[in-house]
């Protein structure tokens, strides 16, 4: 048997630990070949592959981003000049005797992994992304590795927002859906989480921040970077043109400074988090969720369940049709145990 594996989308730590793990399960199990295809879709226009052998895989457990890079615009199935490029890219899998391609991304990488196994090649998907928000899968990698990062950078702030009696505003990354905020928020004794959603009312931020002004304590912000005010749009950094994503968001934070500094005494100061939520070594436990995702998607290999992505339930790993994931993604739900213990500790969600 012959596999092919991507990385496509963001990069996220664990990428490199579903890789090795993929490649040593099919070497160890059923002696498969395993090719990897270089950043993301790219890699099967660009005619760009290599092999990986269990040699080529040892020592990047724990290391970041994806040692074969990955491609977050590239979409085969984008119509160019009155037609899309997925020929050729199923022309070079046939060329490389691919059996089965191992798609490793979000739900960008998703849906078009989706639409080559409607065209015949046959697919199975891991979940990745930072901002866990795919659906049917209750923890995608990478996403713990964004949460400590951003548990840490809470805690470097508080020391600033302590000594100076600041409001320190900590904007995360997370697009539409507030979980990275959410948990990282929690991790760092934030004061207040914004999040995508639950819109909140400017007023009310500043009360609350007030309150602890008035208490002799600083305060700690933790915003989503898709959090918006009532009756507000998102801040969009900018628009890629030609995306499967084309919306960029970050600015938030800087947007909600301007709105409480005129409402409150303290100084108030803003901290993008960015791409450091995405950059250095996984964590122990995301490096344990993309080797059990490796594994499993080495097993949907062998066992010929194509059309699949790996996924995580109730702690176990099992895995759901491609097509249910595609193009979709998962938000917190407004009744979502978290935000009760958040509330339930005096956290402040943006509400009157
Ligand atoms: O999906 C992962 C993510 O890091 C989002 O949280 C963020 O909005 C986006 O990717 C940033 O993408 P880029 O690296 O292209 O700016």
């Amino acid at each position: 048997m012959h596999v092919g594996i991507l990385t496509g989308g963001g990069d996220c730590p664990g990428l490199n630990a579903v890789i090795r793990a993929v490649t040593l399960a099919l070497h160890h199990e059923c002696g498969a070949r395993v090719t990897g295809i270089e950043r993301g879709f790219h890699g099967l226009l660009a005619r760009r592959s290599r092999p990986l052998a269990p040699a080529d895989v040892a020592g990047i457990l724990a290391e970041g981003g994806t040692i074969l890079g990955t491609h977050n615009t590239c979409d085969p199935f984008r119509v160019q000049d009155g037609q899309d490029q997925a020929d050729a890219a199923l022309a070079y899998a046939r060329e490389l005797g691919l059996d089965v391609l191992v798609a490793v991304g979000g739900d960008g990488t998703m849906a078009i992994a989706h639409r080559f196994g409607q065209r015949g090649l046959p697919v199975v998907g891991v979940p990745k992304t930072i901002d866990n928000d795919l659906p049917h899968t209750e923890r995608t990698f990478g996403f713990d590795s964004a949460v400590a990062v951003v548990a840490e950078a809470l805690d470097r702030l508080a020391t600033t927002a302590r000594s100076h009696g600041r409001v320190m505003i900590a904007e995360t990354m997370g697009r539409y859906a507030g979980w990275i905020a959410l948990e990282g928020g929690l991790a760092g004794g934030a004061d207040i989480i914004l999040l995508p959603e639950l819109p909140y009312d400017v007023q009310a931020v500043a009360a609350r921040c007030r309150e602890r002004e008035a208490a002799g304590l600083p305060t700690l912000v933790c915003i989503a970077e898709g959090a918006h005010a009532q009756g507000e749009g998102l801040t969009v950094r900018e628009t890629l043109a030609h995306s499967p994503d084309p919306l960029r968001l970050g600015g938030v934070g800087q947007r909600l400074q301007q709105q409480l500094q005129p409402l409150l005494q303290s100084e108030v100061r803003t901290t993008v988090l960015g791409h450091t939520q995405r950059g250095g070594t996984p964590t122990a436990f995301d490096r344990v969720l993309a080797t059990r995702f490796g594994y499993e998607a080495a097993q949907l290999v062998k066992t010929g369940q194509h059309g699949r992505m790996v996924a995580l339930q109730s702690g176990a790993c099992t895995s759901v049709p491609l097509n249910e994931v595609a193009g979709r993604t998962r938000r917190v739900s407004l009744d979502h145990p978290l935000l009760q213990t958040a509330r339930g500790l005096g956290v402040g969600l943006g509400a009157a």
